[in-house]
């Protein structure tokens, strides 16, 4: 159990309850493209906040509201401020879990986006996963222990109950810092045995754990890697109906996620 003082300036020690065993209150869900994130802030009613939490000068986003009782923050790392692009990928995904975290508190992080996917392990267009692990696998260091530091693999938050009520994959989650995949990508990827590829999640993955935030992540697949189509051109092409696939699979987990304590996803 943890104790912490009691703020009064006396000796003395209050209990705290158990964060498992209460009701969640605030989520963080972070989120890398604007048009993945666009249809939650309409369905959730979140307004961007006027006076930020982040840091002044920071492209950093967060919209948030009240849904059904809970406090939901959804966090887009905004437009790079030279080029004007969604800021997608490790670097800043990671910087606004770290802020998010230490601004808001959240008692849980959705890490929500698109995924590239392998028809060979069962992903189509338009599917949803919860990832149960994720790893890195643009992180090659050959070195002992130092490999397994660049691999940086992490379980995702157990969510047993989750599941069953939600008609979603599952899949393990590699995350590199392209689009694309080079030969050695796919050979890492292969070996974290990953049905989905993206650009973010073992990045939150890392924070969250580094803070001690339970995580989930809920990727919808735009495009086959393992298919005849070139990447770049089919994630375009299925971005926005995928991304509705995503929307829907989100209010379902949120709604799930509502009135329930951590210990009973
Ligand atoms: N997001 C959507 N498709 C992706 C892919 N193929 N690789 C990485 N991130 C993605």
């Amino acid at each position: 159990m943890a104790s912490q003082g009691n703020g009064s300036g006396a000796v003395g020690e209050v209990t705290v309850a158990d964060p498992e065993k209460r009701p969640i209150s605030t989520i963080v869900i972070i989120i890398a493209m604007q048009t993945e994130a666009l249809p939650l802030v309409n369905k959730f009613q979140l307004k961007e906040d006027p006076d930020s939490v982040f840091p002044k000068g920071a492209p950093w986003v967060r919209y948030h509201g009240i849904y059904k009782g809970l406090n939901i923050n959804i966090i887009w790392p905004g437009k790079d401020l030279t080029l004007g692009v969604d800021s997608v990928g490790t670097i800043s995904a990671s910087l606004v879990t770290y802020a998010s975290i230490q601004a808001l508190q959240p008692d849980l992080i959705i890490n929500a986006g698109t995924a590239g996917g392998f028809k060979a392990k069962g992903a189509s267009i338009g599917d949803v996963f919860l990832a149960s692990e994720i790893a890195f696998h643009d992180r090659r260091i050959p070195i002992p222990v130092f490999d397994l530091y660049g691999v940086g693999l992490r379980q995702a938050f157990s969510t047993p109950n989750l599941l069953k009520k939600l008609n979603i994959k599952v899949g393990k989650l590699s995350t590199g810092d392209s689009l694309d995949m080079s030969s050695r990508d796919e050979a890492s990827i292969i070996a974290n045995d990953a049905t989905i590829k993206d650009m973010e999640g073992a990045a939150v993955a890392y924070v969250a754990d580094l803070l001690k935030v339970p995580a989930i992540f809920v990727k919808a697949v735009t495009d086959i890697v393992d298919g005849e189509k070139p990447t770049a051109e089919e994630f375009m092409q299925n971005l926005v109906a995928v991304t509705a696939a995503l929307g829907q699979a989100i209010t379902q987990v949120v709604d799930c996620i509502n009135g329930k304590c951590l210990s009973e996803l």
